[in-house]
């Protein structure tokens, strides 16, 4: 990779054979040089070129900087939220595939009945069961593939504060209490934690963006459709699922810096594939969601 270090940074170019000057700097060289035509053949063999750099004049021959300017590669590629840490770059592609009502970041278009702004939902109670059994299969398998560990990297995930496997397990017993009968986990659920196991043994770069997606999405949107519904169909009663112990920001945050810190030794191309995967972790998590309404 060529080293994009501004020209005029450098003390001094000629003890620095290894400097490249990129493209678009090239307003730095004389005219011609930014002619693709220009030759080596025009030149005289001895000539030199001259920079204004802080510290004065620096010279330089005129061949290594034709060498230069034409290996030179183009200023590095930044990908959105890249600064911030991956983390960030996972958020920006999951802000992009909610819909405008769901945040001001949103730009999908609303295409699924658990799409339209949950204000206008009419939630049943077997409906919110079937959510919460088929939540709860997803944060056992989750839960369970951490502890096993097929990878090293998710040991990092085993006791965040974020899990929500023993909370719903008290909520369930709660409507078990209140006379419902709790049923069996169904379609939507059993397919995602089929398919979160089997990638979870082969791919992590794909697993680890569904776990952040299923944990930070419920502390978010998940917290937000919980209130709705628990005023709508519960009396506001506010379910455990919907607690954590300690400081809810804290916990996110330090889960924030673990995935950055195991994404640090991935390349370009496995936190692409990461990326990519998105997608499919709003579809699986929608179709859960629409249990609500069911
Ligand atoms: C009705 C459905 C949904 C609603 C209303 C909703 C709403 C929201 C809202 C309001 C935020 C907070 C934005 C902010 O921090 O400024 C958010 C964040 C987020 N949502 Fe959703 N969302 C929904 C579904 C989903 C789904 C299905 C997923 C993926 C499985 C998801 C993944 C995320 C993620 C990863 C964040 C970022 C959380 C963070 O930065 O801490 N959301 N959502």
């Amino acid at each position: 990779m060529a080293s994009l270090t501004p020209i005029y940074q450098s003390q001094s170019i000629l003890s620095k054979p290894h400097i490249k000057i990129p493209l678009s700097q090239a307003s730095l060289l004389p005219t011609s040089l930014t002619n693709p035509n220009f030759g080596s053949t025009f030149l005289p063999r001895r000539c030199s070129v001259q920079f204004q750099t802080p510290t004065g004049i620096a010279k330089m021959p005129m061949k290594a900087v034709i060498v230069s300017a034409t290996t030179a590669e183009k200023p590095k590629k930044r990908y959105p939220g890249e600064a911030k840490g991956f983390v960030e770059e996972m958020r920006f592609v999951a802000m992009k595939l909610h819909t405008r009502d769901q945040d001001k970041e949103g730009e999908k278009e609303v295409k699924e009945p658990q799409e339209v702004p949950v204000a206008k939902w009419e939630p049943t109670v077997d409906g919110y069961l079937r959510f919460l059994v088929d939540s709860k299969l997803i944060y056992d398998t989750l839960e369970g593939i951490v502890e096993k560990a097929p990878f090293s990297s998710y040991a990092e995930f085993r006791n965040t504060g974020l899990e929500r496997s023993v909370k719903l397990a008290k909520d369930l017993e709660w409507f078990k209490e209140q006379g419902y009968t709790i049923p069996e986990p169904s379609s939507p659920g059993v397919t995602y934690a089929q398919y979160l196991k089997e990638l979870s043994e082969k791919d992590s770069q794909a697993f680890l963006c569904h776990f952040y997606n299923i944990y930070f999405a419920h502390t978010a949107g998940g917290r937000m459709i919980g209130k709705k519904v628990a005023e709508k169909i519960l009396n506001k009663k506010e379910l455990e699922f919907y607690k954590w112990d300690g400081d809810l920001s804290q916990l996110l945050q330090s889960v924030r810096e673990k995935l950055n810190k195991v994404a640090k030794s991935w390349t370009r191309e496995e936190k692409d594939h990461c990326l990519e995967e998105t997608e499919k972790s709003f579809k699986f998590s929608g179709e859960i969601l629409h249990l609500i309404l069911s």
